[in-house]
């Protein structure tokens, strides 16, 4: 048998092993990043192994480090798992060594994509002949989309930023709620908009962006403007109010993106697409799919009302990169090699159809539901958000510090896992649902835990 035989099987018996005992296995890792490196580190080899060998090492070495995001009780960020059609298609663009650029290194990756891409902007409700692109996250698609904006409201203002750049170039105002996701900034740093004269608009109690605030803002300016707003803020999970939004930006002429990085899924549910109505007319979306569409890392996805913005902002050509008929994956993305992202889309998308995607929104948002109803019940713990979409926060004894211990002993326990955050001054503990695999059991079971934790807590606070 030919050596990659050995090695290919030896990793999908361990994997389909690793899939068949997830209910046994912790959630948290194991193993701290120092150990993790002492197993794997060491001087760099100077002959080289055999393959069998190396994948074998890797099993034995990585698995303490392995963070059980693919089990049902992970509910830390927002993270999804990973579907098993996804993750075999995923494997199958890895053993065919697909490269995403172009229709020329690889028809079937620039194929994948258009039809994932026109699947999901019928499953979002996005308009038609919308253009779209395959990025690493949330993070790349806005990157990609308020260049596209830059671009776009600069041209509007006579000015050619891709020629010129922005020095003297007319000033672009940006607007953005208060809650907004620190990956705005991060693409306005990047974009050379910087963040000073960022205008930040208040939000209310569940972080959503004010549309009387922003309404009042825009007016008090003038000039290429670009407005971020959002669907599902990381802690609350509230979206803004995007048609009001629309209609504000809409009588200002000012671009109105949508950082809908997880939330522009309840677009996709018949029950919870009322929280982002309006979202349809925004000029560019940021969402991702390895999140809730339950993909592998990484992939995000970027649209845009105004392909020759977009297109614009990203395309590049060459003498020898060949053109051939088709869309072309990579005039809508910054990068030029890459992943070819497609395959896990496509699959996940075929393996769920329309009625699937509705239904695993549904039942996380449920399962968040639950979550918010056992703890809320108890004396002592207060649900600080409203619980709308798949995010739950939960404060313990009304104190920061018996917060984070509880969310300490929780991630200690290793039945479940989730984080903290601050929320409004306050600390909280941060329940994000976002995995397929996430039954009844495993929210009563990752309940039970946490009241544990909580009552451990207040029993050391009570005996000091
Ligand atoms: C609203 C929002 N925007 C952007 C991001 C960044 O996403 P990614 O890490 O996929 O780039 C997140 C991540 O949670 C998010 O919630």
């Amino acid at each position: 048998m030919d050596p990659i035989d050995d090695v290919l099987r030896l990793t999908a018996d361990y994997a389909a092993q690793f899939h068949r005992t997830l209910d046994e296995r912790p959630v948290g890792a194991r193993a701290s990043f120092d150990e993790l490196r002492a197993a794997l580190g060491g001087p760099l080899p100077v002959a080289g192994a055999d393959d069998e060998q190396v994948v074998a090492e890797l099993i034995t070495g990585g698995e303490p480090g392995v963070v059980g995001t693919q089990t049902g009780r992970y509910f830390g960020f927002v993270i999804g798992s990973a579907l098993p059609a996804s993750v075999a298609a995923d494997w199958l663009a890895t053993a065919w060594d697909q490269n995403g650029f172009s229709v020329a290194l690889s028809p079937v990756a620039a194929a994948l994509e258009q039809v994932a891409a026109d699947w999901l902007v019928a499953m979002l409700g996005l308009p038609e002949g919308v253009s779209s692109g395959f990025v690493t996250g949330a993070q790349g698609a806005n990157t990609t989309a308020l260049a596209a904006a830059r671009g776009h409201v600069l041209a509007a203002a006579g000015w050619d930023v891709g020629r010129d750049g922005l020095n003297g170039a007319p000033r672009v105002r940006v607007l953005a709620g208060a809650e907004r996701h620190v990956t705005v900034d991060r693409s306005l740093r990047l974009l050379g908009l910087g963040t000073s004269g960022l205008e930040v608009v208040p939000a209310d109690e569940q972080g959503r962006m004010r549309a009387d605030a922003l309404r009042e803002a825009l007016g008090a300016g003038q000039g290429p403007t670009i407005v971020c707003a959002q669907a599902g803020n990381v802690n609350t999970g509230a979206s803004d109010p995007l048609a009001e939004i629309a209609d504000v930006c809409s009588a200002a002429g000012a671009w109105l993106h949508v950082d809908g990085a997880f939330g522009l899924w309840a677009a996709a549910s018949p029950r919870y697409r009322h929280l982002v109505a309006g979202h349809e007319r925004a000029d560019s979306w940021a969402t991702d799919a390895h999140k809730w569409l339950n993909v592998p890392y990484d992939c995000g996805l970027v649209f845009c009302r105004h392909p020759e913005a977009h297109g614009e902002a990203m395309a590049v050509a060459a003498s020898y990169l060949q053109r051939a008929d088709g869309r072309s994956p990579s005039d809508w993305v910054p990068e030029s090699s890459r992943r070819a992202r497609g395959f896990a889309t496509w699959a996940a998308l075929k393996a769920l159809g329309r009625d699937g995607v509705a239904d695993l929104v549904d039942r996380c948002c449920a399962h968040a539901s639950r979550f918010a109803e056992l703890l809320g019940a108890e004396p002592g713990i207060e649900i600080l958000n409203d619980v709308v979409l798949n995010q739950v926060l939960v404060r313990f004894g009304d104190d920061d510090e018996t917060t984070r211990e509880t969310v300490r002993r929780v991630q200690e326990d290793g039945t479940c896992w989730l984080g903290g955050t601050d929320w409004q001054g306050r600390a909280a503990m941060r329940i994000s649902v976002s995995s397929f695999r996430t039954t009844a059991e495993d929210v009563e079971r990752s309940a039970t835990a946490i009241l544990d934790a909580a009552n451990a807590v207040a029993g050391a606070s009570r005996r000091r």
